[in-house]
């Protein structure tokens, strides 16, 4: 049987090819943490990270998966117990910074920010700030663009992405 795991569980793949990512969680798992912006690939409601990179799960076929390690705002805290589980420190930071509003976007906008963070301590090529000139907050900023807010909680949610980099070691 074809399987796909999701938050470190496993799952048997839906039979119909036509099954997005995104219909997969809401659908057959209950998972509701990743949203249904535009379904279009353009908003990044529905970012989840795919083998610990950022995707959109509205523009992938579940069928195609087979194999691979899905991660969702439901599985971005660790478990510390069976019953309880520490948030990421970029979680910790969204709240501290009153990053968001309706809060729509912002399962999306953490799990980008995960994606984000893991790629500037790998120290991808692609993550290197652009120019000189080019300040963290521009490149953060740069970055994110792939997830819209509807409410304009830019600037809390960059801060909130800033303040776990400052924690990051040197
Ligand atoms: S719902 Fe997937 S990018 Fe908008
Ligand atoms: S907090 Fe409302 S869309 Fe971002």
């Amino acid at each position: 049987m074809s399987t796909l795991i999701v938050n470190e569980v496993s799952y048997p793949l839906p039979e119909d090819p036509r099954t997005t990512l995104l219909d997969f969680l809401h659908q057959h798992l209950s998972m509701f943490g990743a949203k249904k912006g535009c379904d279009h690939g353009q908003c990044g409601a529905c970012t989840v990270l795919l083998d610990g990179e950022r995707i959109n799960a509205c523009l992938v076929f579940a069928f195609q998966l087979e194999g691979k390690s899905v991660t969702t705002i439901e599985g971005i805290a660790k478990k510390t117990s069976a019953s309880d589980a520490q948030l990421h420190p970029l979680q910790k930071a969204f709240v501290e910074r009153d990053a968001f509003q309706c809060g729509y976007c912002t399962s999306g906008q953490i799990c980008s920010g995960v994606a984000l963070l893991g790629e500037l301590a790998a120290k991808n090529p692609s993550a290197v700030t652009c120019s000189a000139d080019y300040s963290q907050r521009e490149d953060i900023s740069e970055r994110m663009s792939g997830n819209l807010c509807r409410c304009g909680a830019y600037p809390n949610i960059v801060g909130a992405i800033e303040d776990v980099i400052a924690l990051e070691p040197q």
